[in-house]
């Protein structure tokens, strides 16, 4: 208790949080901790102007079925004023997989858009001009295969690799951790991204060439603090992995992003956002030793978190995304997902997509929170969040190189079991209703509305066979095996695949049969038995 009798409360990444803080609580040397905004340490922001000059991206997560109906709903997103795109696969294109592949059987089209070729690639973006939007496509494993259709589809359109802006997820280490979507072993892996962020620094220079993901680790239950020193540690890895690679860390810096989560503890997450920024930058400057100062700044992409919507009183979601949302806009994130109030039950209906773009819609033009730059500097409270965000953020770190960094804890199970820690514990303080949950464990509904969700159409896989197959009948197939077969010799040895590669898939080899032409080298990803 203070003095005014209040109770003391545990932020989510389990330090105590004061009922009143005063100037005393906030250390010495703020202003150096600070900096300006778009200045080293970057606390205030990456640009000098932030949202005063420009908001930031919003850009919906969006994809199913085909390639023609994930199509239209990327019409109607940019119809409703959507800045960028974000794609999402399914899972067998995910893993590597064509639609057509016994494995993919039941899983065509059903959490993202099927794209197998150069065909649906092409039909996933007709109509829209790439060297006009931004796009965003949610692939790991299978990146740079996804990416080069995207380069070649924007070739068709006229458009340069020098024109194209986007990202590509290309975070395999958080896939061994927490989201499942991975195919070859951690050092081939790491190969296969050295690889991208070499190719995109020669051909595609202004692509984002990987968004080192802290989202799906707490969606997986990881607390603040463990979303950001797990995600800095794995971006630690991909450095290194770069560097040993010959690059030199100005060459790939200034085009590695991040992904987090917003959650509707707003302050905490205000500060968690704060504290990533520092903390990154003064590795980049410190440790690596970069130079340029795009290398230190830390962009990220930000989704509200999936995890607190509830299937009951769906509307209700409406406001927790509100707020998240908030949170990501107070915290200075430069790309913001903002999830449809339905997204528990199942996936988003048009109406329900349109009110979760409608609700940044709102913050940014209705409310003031882009005429001025990181308004919670200076609050007592949320500075000295900051700071300890960093404290404990930089520890967790160290643990993590202790093991001997990134992917040794990940083979000894260390950042899997620490999530499901925590999991654990909120699970458990949700089911005593320590930790309110309005709707679910307070304040529910005896009789809950009935709901109709958007079903996705079952012949998709059906279609997807069919233009597989009329692929394969059109087709060289003395050309694709020709083209495969270089692509295994490269991967056999040290050049870049991803020119083999892209010369195989304009020859119309499919996501499948390249990816399978990798596992043939490179074997496949086996979770040791701490999993
Ligand atoms: N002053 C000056 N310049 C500014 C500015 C300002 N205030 N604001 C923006 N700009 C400029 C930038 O410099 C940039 O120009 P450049 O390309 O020449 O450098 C341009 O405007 C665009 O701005 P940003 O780079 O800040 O914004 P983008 O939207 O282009 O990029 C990003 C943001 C975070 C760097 C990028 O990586 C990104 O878009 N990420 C999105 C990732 C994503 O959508 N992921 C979805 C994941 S869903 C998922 O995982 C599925 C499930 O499992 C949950």
């Amino acid at each position: 208790m203070d003095q005014s009798g209040s109770r003391d409360r545990t932020a989510e990444s389990g330090f105590a949080l004061r009922p009143v803080y005063r100037a005393e609580d906030v250390r010495a040397g703020l202003p150096g901790r600070l900096g300006e905004p778009g200045h080293y340490p970057y606390t205030r922001g990456v640009y000098p102007a932030m949202y005063t000059r420009r908001p930031w991206t919003m850009r919906q997560y969006a994809g199913f079925g085909t390639a023609t109906e994930s199509n239209a709903r990327y019409h109607q997103l940019i119809e409703a004023g959507t800045m960028g795109l974000s794609v999402a696969f399914d899972l067998p294109t995910q893993m590597g997989y064509d639609s057509d592949d016994p494995i993919a059987h039941g899983e065509v089209g059903k959490v993202g858009v099927a794209v197998d070729s150069l065909g649906d690639m092409r039909t996933l973006f007709d109509g829209i001009p790439l060297d006009e939007v931004s796009t965003s496509m949610t692939i790991n494993a299978p990146a740079s295969v996804l990416l080069l259709l995207y380069q070649l589809v924007a070739e068709e359109q006229g458009v340069s690799g020098a024109q194209l802006t986007g990202t590509i997820q290309n975070d395999v280490l958080k896939e061994y951790i927490a989201r499942g979507t991975y195919i070859f072993p951690a050092a081939q892996s790491l190969r296969l991204t050295a690889d991208i962020f070499a190719y995109c620094r020669t051909e595609i220079p202004r692509w984002n060439t990987i968004s080192i993901s802290g989202y799906h680790m707490a969606e997986a239950g990881a607390n603040p603090v463990q979303e950001i020193a797990f995600t800095l540690a794995n971006g630690v890895e991909y450095v290194r992995a770069a560097l040993r690679a010959g690059m030199a860390v100005d060459e790939f810096a200034p085009r590695l992003s991040f992904f987090f989560v917003s959650r509707t503890t707003l302050l905490e997450e205000v500060a968690k956002f704060r504290a990533a920024r520092r903390t990154w930058a003064r590795i980049m400057k410190e440790e690596f030793r970069a130079k340029d100062p795009k290398s230190w700044m830390l962009r990220f992409h930000t989704q509200t978190a999936g995890v607190q919507l509830t299937a009951q009183q769906p509307e209700v979601n409406l406001v927790r995304v509100a707020v998240q949302a908030l949170a990501a806009v107070f915290g200075g994130t430069q790309s913001l997902h903002t999830n449809a109030y339905d997204e528990a039950i199942a996936l988003p209906t048009e109406k329900a997509a349109r009110l979760a773009l409608r609700t940044q819609q709102v913050i940014a033009h209705e409310t003031d929170l882009t005429a001025t730059v990181d308004p919670f500097a200076g609050s007592y409270a949320v500075e000295a969040m900051t700071d300890e965000v960093e404290n404990d953020v930089v520890e967790l770190m160290a643990k993590v190189e202790e093991l001997g960094g990134a992917v040794r804890a990940i083979e000894q199970g260390f950042q899997k079991a620490e999530i499901e820690r925590t999991a654990y514990r909120t699970a458990q303080q949700i089911d005593s209703g320590e930790r309110v949950v309005v709707g679910v464990n307070r304040f529910t509904l005896a009789n809950e509305e009935r709901y109709e969700p958007l079903r996705v159409d079952p012949h998709i896989e059906e279609q997807q066979r069919e233009r597989l197959a009329r692929l394969r009948s059109d087709r060289s197939d003395h050309e694709v095996s020709t083209a495969l077969d270089a692509l295994r010799r490269t991967a056999e040895g040290n050049d870049n695949v991803l020119y083999p590669m892209k010369n195989a898939l304009a020859a119309k080899a499919t996501v499948g049969e390249v990816c399978n032409a990798l596992r043939d080298v490179w074997g496949t990803y086996v979770p040791s038995e701490t999993f």
